[in-house]
């Protein structure tokens, strides 16, 4: 009997990747179908789907469960869900599909098929309502919104049964771990209580302080990064990966981490997607997830703890991983350490803190940067990426 805690609303993780043998006929099969191009965005969620990371989704919702989701995160069942999951067509191409038929998800930039969908629902949406509730906002410079306004008329729901991951394991041989494999590998160590660091970041010493105070009260940190599509100007996965490794190496004792990665794309949701965050950790083991200063917001969208708030107006059984709340973290020169607007008493003026913009101004013109930020094994590793795109 497993001690890590359950998959989301199911017994087991259910991933909807369909096995090897059966592939090669199901991509024949889908030549004769419908082609629907995916966004990246919803070929990210066919590899989540893959997986198993979205137990327990069978495919794209439906209206109720989109609706259910965006109003009162319920699907449905009445089963928690923080983020709509849904596809969308032209409404040419819906209107030529009829309820029942099967169509082929495919890549839209490469058209290779990712899946094959038994279309249940065709319906249209009212995005601004789905932004206001999920992103409490309708502001178009929002990269979440975008993407949700951007997306075409019709929405089409129903299971969906994954053919491909896509370059994924070929690409991140060993951080491309699945809710069964971190799963097996978390009981390999004996690990049962195992927080998660969702980052999109290389780890500067704050990320470093975040993940230590979760060390020291649970079995070990899984280290767990977006792989998926970003904004224009966060660091691609391979360099963000080595700058990691770079951290863990040096910096962490044996076995307390573990580093992996998983193709979600980011929404930039705020406190929603810190929900999901937690969910999408729960079909992976981990019964806890590591909350810092505004999780996965973007401007000043969100307040710096609207993403720790959240987690106290779930009712009771909503979810089983629970936030790990952390304060901001920085180093304090009079504390002469590392410290957290909880443990610190001084001021700001003796806490050194780097914004992300000056981080990457400094990193583009080989500034040096202080040794209370950032450790030097990964600066360098940051100083020559930047170094690259310049020539
Ligand atoms: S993201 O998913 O939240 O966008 P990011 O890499 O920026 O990823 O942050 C990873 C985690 O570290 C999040 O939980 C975030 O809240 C937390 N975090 C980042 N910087 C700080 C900081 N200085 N103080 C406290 N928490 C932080």
């Amino acid at each position: 009997m497993s001690k890590l805690v359950p998959p989301h609303g199911s017994a087991t993780v259910q991933p909807l990747l369909v096995p090897e043998a059966e592939r090669a006929q199901l991509i024949e099969h889908a030549k004769s179908l419908t082609q629907i191009p995916l966004t990246t965005r919803e070929a990210s969620d066919v590899f989540m789907f893959g997986m198993g990371a979205y137990t327990p989704l069978t495919g794209f919702m439906g209206k109720e469960s989109w609706h259910g989701v965006c109003a009162d995160m319920k699907l449905d069942n009445g089963v928690f869900w923080p983020i709509p999951v849904t596809l969308s067509a032209n409404s040419d191409t819906a209107d030529a599909i009829a309820i029942g038929d099967e169509v082929a998800l495919c890549d839209g930039e490469s058209g290779e098929v990712l899946a094959i969908m038994s279309v249940a629902e065709k319906y249209e949406i009212d995005k601004e309502f789905e932004c206001e509730k999920v992103y409490r906002t309708t502001d178009q410079a929002h990269p979440g919104v975008q993407k949700v306004l951007a997306q075409e008329a019709v929405n089409l729901g129903g299971a969906v049964r994954v053919i491909s991951e896509g370059e994924y394991p070929a690409k991140y041989p060993e951080l491309y771990l699945r809710p069964l494999e971190s799963r097996a590998l978390f009981e390999e160590k004996g690990w049962s209580r195992v927080a998660a660091f969702q980052t999109r970041n290389p780890m500067h010493r704050s990320h470093e302080h975040l993940v230590k105070i979760a060390v020291e009260v649970t079995d070990g940190v899984f280290i767990h990064q977006v792989l998926g599509a970003l904004k224009p100007g966060d660091i691609p996965a391979e360099v963000r990966t080595e700058a990691i490794q770079a951290m863990i190496d040096n910096y962490f004792v044996k076995d307390t981490v573990v580093q992996a990665g998983y193709p979600i794309e980011m929404r930039y949701a705020g406190p929603r997607e810190a929900l999901f965050h937690a969910l999408i950790r729960q079909n992976f083991g981990c019964s806890h997830l590591i909350v810092g200063r505004d999780h996965a917001g973007v401007g000043d969208y969100y307040g710096p703890f609207d993403a720790h708030n959240i987690f106290d107006e779930l009712w009771d059984g909503a979810l089983q991983t629970e936030p790990l709340k952390i304060d901001i973290t920085f180093f304090c020169r009079k504390c002469y350490g590392m410290a957290t607007g909880k443990t610190c008493p001084h001021d700001r003026e003796h806490h050194i803190s780097v914004s992300g913009t000056e981080q990457r101004q400094m990193l583009e013109n080989d500034a040096d940067i202080p040794l209370e930020f950032g450790r030097p094994e990964v600066v360098t590793i940051l100083k020559k990426y930047y170094a690259g795109l310049k020539s």
